[in-house]
């Protein structure tokens, strides 16, 4: 739905620095898809998502949107091509001096649509996000949830097919952030909504998107499906993002405790999905004569699909240590030798 093909933005500064905010983009994302962008400060996340509406010119490259090409339209069509995206931000940007209702109701009076419209619209919108009972109160009123809800509500009054998100919830408590998260989740499967998602957090790739790319320094060092980039990361930039909020490392009392006697090794399993379910670890006691001892385990959730890691010392004869972990590296699991002793 939305293809950004080689895009490049260098800014120049007022005392004629050049800045090279973006460097040769390429990104496919597909309808009804939520895709994340991350990256820390100043990578270029902003920069990115105001080119995709062209709020922002990009110095080279092409976004295509529904096969349409942004970068050829006059400001005219650029203004109609706009009201099929909506944008979010993470301060709100709601007008002080226009209640709930009027800040709905902004981008459809500015599209010039009749008051009945408008109307119809703003009462569905303020549905959708949970806000009906709060019309006439002022954003001034309002929790920082309850505002970007609002923002929310009129993204979604003009009926946009894609919606774009910078940093949504990092003005928000942990607590307003996972019901944040969750109205966007609702409203990406109610009404079949392409969601891009800017952030530097993980927790939000975790908890809601489906892809993700990690921007550093203007570049896409990394991109795939979220269960695949937190479960086998490449890049140190994103190795670190994830670190923050899964932890996999052994904890140091539990290293402290073991205390391996005799042939022994150290294993890491994580598993994804319902492989969990297997009964893996037993049949590899049984098969392989081993002995297993469980050290430490955890387990997590990326969006729906359930992922843990299980630390093992697993002790036996050599032959037999290896034949069990080829068995394991032979089941849909990752595998990962710490420690042999
Ligand atoms: N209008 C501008 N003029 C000059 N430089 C700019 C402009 N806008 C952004 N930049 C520069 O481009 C780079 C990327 O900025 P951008 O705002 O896109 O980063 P970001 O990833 O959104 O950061 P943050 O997480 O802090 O919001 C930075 O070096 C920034 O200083
Ligand atoms: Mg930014």
């Amino acid at each position: 739905m939305v293809k950004i093909e080689n895009l490049s933005k260098t800014f120049t500064t007022k005392d004629g620095k050049l800045i090279q905010a973006l460097e040769n983009i390429n990104l496919d994302i597909a309808e009804g898809e939520i895709f994340g962008i991350i990256g820390r400060s100043g990578a270029g996340k902003s920069t990115l998502v105001r080119c995709i509406n062209m709020l922002e010119k990009p110095t080279s490259g092409r976004v295509i949107i529904d096969g349409r090409d942004l970068t050829t339209y006059s400001d005219r069509q650029l203004r109609r091509a706009r009201q099929q995206i909506g944008m979010i931000f993470q301060q709100f940007n709601l007008f002080s001096a226009r209640n709930v209702a009027g800040n709905v109701a902004f981008p459809l009076e500015i599209a010039g649509q009749p008051r009945r419209v408008i109307q119809e619209k703003v009462k569905r919108s303020l549905a959708l996000v949970g806000l009906s009972d709060k019309a006439g109160h002022y954003p001034a009123e309002l929790s920082g949830g309850q505002k970007q809800r609002v923002g929310i509500a009129r993204a979604l009054a003009s009926e946009p097919r894609l919606l774009l998100c910078d940093e949504p919830t990092s003005a928000l408590d942990p607590q307003t952030t996972a019901s944040i998260l969750g109205l966007l989740r609702d409203i990406n499967k109610s009404l079949g909504l392409t969601i891009i998602i800017i952030t530097h957090e993980m927790q939000v790739i975790k908890e809601i998107c489906d892809r993700v790319a990690v921007l550093n320094h203007g570049r896409i060092v990394e991109a795939g499906s979220v269960l695949d980039i937190f479960t086998a990361p490449r890049h140190p930039v994103t190795r670190e993002l994830i670190k923050s909020i899964l932890d996999t490392s052994i904890p140091e009392q539990v290293l402290a405790g073991y205390n391996p006697a005799g042939t022994s090794l150290l294993v890491r399993l994580s598993f994804i999905g319902h492989s969990a379910g297997e009964p893996v670890i037993s049949r590899m006691i049984q098969e392989y004569n081993v002995q297993a001892n469980i050290l430490y385990g955890k387990i997590d959730h990326i969006k729906d699909t359930p992922f843990g890691t299980l630390t093992l010392e697993l002790s036996g004869q050599p032959d037999a240590l290896n034949a069990a972990v080829a068995f394991l590296h032979g089941k849909q699991l990752s595998i990962e030798v710490l420690e042999r002793q």
